[in-house]
């Protein structure tokens, strides 16, 4: 049996100032209706509904929304689709977030403009757009060995050691492969994935072409401005038209 990774996904990713952010960030905007793309296990959405929002939680992987799913919508207040960025319908939202990084999987330019474009389709005019980047200036990828990313992960079939470690730098590109050891058997399974890490010139480039308006843009989840030493570039941006 392959490790879990939806079933471990909240012990290795816990949320924290993330959803804070994004909870707040609904609250101050008076949304109603929000969409959760990339949601994962659920957790942002499922904190939303808990204000009375309308949820629509979106996520092409279906042991990501099964996990999500099983525990529960809240009053019936989140709807779970196993699906892409072109499910969402059309004008409908206040608010539409990508967090736990979701934006940095769309590496090519023609489909991080896809998302942009599908993001903004499904937003009214004024809705908000909110993501995280992670800033290429912080260098994540340099953290991204055994040595500083090594965990044990409890799981139903017993210990397994999970980590990472950076493959190749070809910015904006990063590849890495996260790998997984049972502990009881040795077996080791590795993974490769790609990032991508844009400036916020590119960001901001991006947003303009799709009919965004940049709001704000903030360097760490206090709300404060990117600074030299920011780690991440957190966008709000605004629809102005179609
Ligand atoms: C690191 S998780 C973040 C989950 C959740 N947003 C959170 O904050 O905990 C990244 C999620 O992005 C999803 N994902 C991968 N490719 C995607 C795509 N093309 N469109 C939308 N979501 C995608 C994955 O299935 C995964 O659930």
């Amino acid at each position: 049996m392959g490790f879990d990774f939806s079933a471990s996904y909240d012990e290795l990713n816990p949320a924290d100032d993330d959803h804070r952010f994004y909870e707040r960030l609904a609250l101050a905007h008076g949304a109603r209706d929000a969409v959760d793309l990339g949601c994962g296990t659920g957790s942002l959405a499922r904190r939303w509904a808990g204000h009375g929002l309308r949820v629509h939680a979106v996520d092409p992987d279906p042991a990501m929304i099964r996990v999500a799913a099983g525990r529960g919508d809240v009053a019936g207040r989140v709807t779970w689709t196993v699906g892409y960025s072109d499910v969402l319908a059309t004008g409908s939202a206040d608010l539409v977030v990508m967090t736990g990084h979701v934006a940095q999987v769309f590496v090519e330019d023609v489909a991080w403009s896809a998302v942009l474009a599908d993001a903004g389709r499904a937003l009214r005019l004024g809705g908000l757009l909110a993501f995280e980047s992670r800033h290429p200036q912080a260098r994540a990828w340099e953290g991204w060995t055994r040595a500083a990313t090594l965990r044990i992960v409890e799981t139903g079939e017993g210990p397994v050691e999970f980590w990472h470690e950076t493959v190749e730098v070809d910015l904006p590109r990063v590849a890495y492969d996260t790998f997984t050891r049972d502990l009881a058997t040795g077996e080791v399974v590795a993974n490769r994935d790609v990032l991508a890490f844009r400036s916020p010139e590119a960001i901001a480039a991006s947003l303009a072409a799709a009919g965004f308006a940049v709001d704000r843009l903030h360097g760490s989840w206090d709300g404060a401005p990117v600074t030299p030493r920011s780690v991440e570039l957190i966008v709000c941006a605004t629809r102005l038209h179609r």
